[in-house]
């Protein structure tokens, strides 16, 4: 085992194939998606889906979200029901995961489902992630890419910090568009459930197939036994934050939105000062992993709208807040 890190490879038909020669040997390779970076592994592969564990210290019995090339591909996975096709129709490619009842022959590692009878799949959009896929023809399994209880990495860069020597390579296609997680629907019981808020909100989601269970329960809310991605603490910087400030302290760092931010930080990155909530999605993760290294005592941070993807980004950053669990995903 070396400490060398892998190479970041522009996206070509070479390296491409490179990386899809590298899933079919059973190795990860790290790729963009239009929500965050993946820790793509072969999914019908037991060992390569391990090492998927293994490199990010994430506990098995959380499961990994399976990527596809389209939904033809999904179909021969997972049963899909009518709501599951029309929200396939309106969302993919896109940032949007189903939670669906596996299909028998399902040559997916049952490792990948963390041994449950569901499975969560999404075609992604980003045009590198579609690529791959088609080059290598078979499920990806693939959950973010960053070390259990670490921010998920909008960057190669920041792959590269926190798996470099876990990956054969990386796919480098600069920042994800998104920088929020895809949004988890859960299709496997009679209501369609909201398990984790994401890159797509719930209202487009709501305007296609009507209410969503677990919306308004939201944040923190106790579906944890569903899905372990809802565990309280998820996306944690290594300072304390405190949440919902109007006014900083001299030993604080300001994690701000909008064009009104309180004075006296020790270092101060603004979400959107145009407070737009898709700006402020897209800086998140990048924005807190700064000042978490700037050197201050805790973070504060002001608070987002709860609307759209702004229920994602407090999502988030409630998880950050929250207590330490002793199983990160
Ligand atoms: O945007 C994304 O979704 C990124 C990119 C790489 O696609 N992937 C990602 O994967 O965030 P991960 O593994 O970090 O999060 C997967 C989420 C977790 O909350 C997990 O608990 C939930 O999906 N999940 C996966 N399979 C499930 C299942 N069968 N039932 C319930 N929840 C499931
Ligand atoms: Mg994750």
């Amino acid at each position: 085992m070396t400490a060398t890190t892998a190479p970041l490879l522009a996206p070509t038909t070479e390296s491409i194939a490179a990386a899809a020669a590298a899933l079919r040997a059973g190795s990860l390779v790290a790729f963009p998606t239009e929500t965050v970076y993946g820790l793509g592994a072969d999914a019908t592969d037991d060992r390569a889906v391990a090492a998927i564990f293994a490199a990010k210290d994430r506990p098995s019995f959380n499961p990994l979200i399976i990527h596809l090339a389209d939904q033809a591909a999904a179909e021969a996975l997972v049963e899909m029901d009518a709501r599951a096709r029309i929200l396939a129709t309106h969302f993919w490619p896109g940032p949007l995961t189903l939670v669906l009842p596996r299909r028998e022959a399902c040559p997916v590692s049952l490792l990948a489902s963390a041994g449950l009878d569901t499975l969560a799949v999404r075609v992604p959009r980003h045009p590198v992630a579609a690529r791959l896929l088609k080059a290598f023809g078979r499920p990806i399994a693939a959950p973010s890419a960053n070390p259990s209880g670490r921010l998920s990495p909008t960057t190669a860069a920041h792959v590269a910090e926190g798996l470099g020597h876990r990956v054969a390579m990386i796919l480098d296609d600069g920042p994800t568009a998104i920088g929020l997680e895809s949004t988890v629907i859960d299709l496997s019981g009679p209501d369609a459930r909201l398990l984790r808020p994401g890159g797509l909100t719930a209202e487009e989601i709501e305007a296609v197939i009507g209410p969503l269970a677990g919306v308004e329960a939201g944040l923190g809310a106790a579906i944890a036994p569903r899905s372990p991605g809802m565990l309280e603490s998820h996306y944690a910087p290594a300072l304390p934050l405190r949440l919902e400030a109007f006014s900083v302290e001299a030993d604080e760092a300001l994690l701000a939105f909008g064009p009104q931010v309180p004075p006296g930080a020790r270092k101060t990155l603004n979400l959107s000062p145009a407070g737009d909530v898709t700006q402020a999605a897209a800086n998140l993760f990048a924005f807190l992993r700064r000042l978490d290294a700037s050197g201050a005592r805790r973070i504060a941070v002001m608070g987002v709208p709860e609307q759209g993807l702004g229920r994602a980004i407090n999502d988030r950053l409630r998880r950050a807040a929250a207590p330490r669990p002793a199983f990160p995903d």
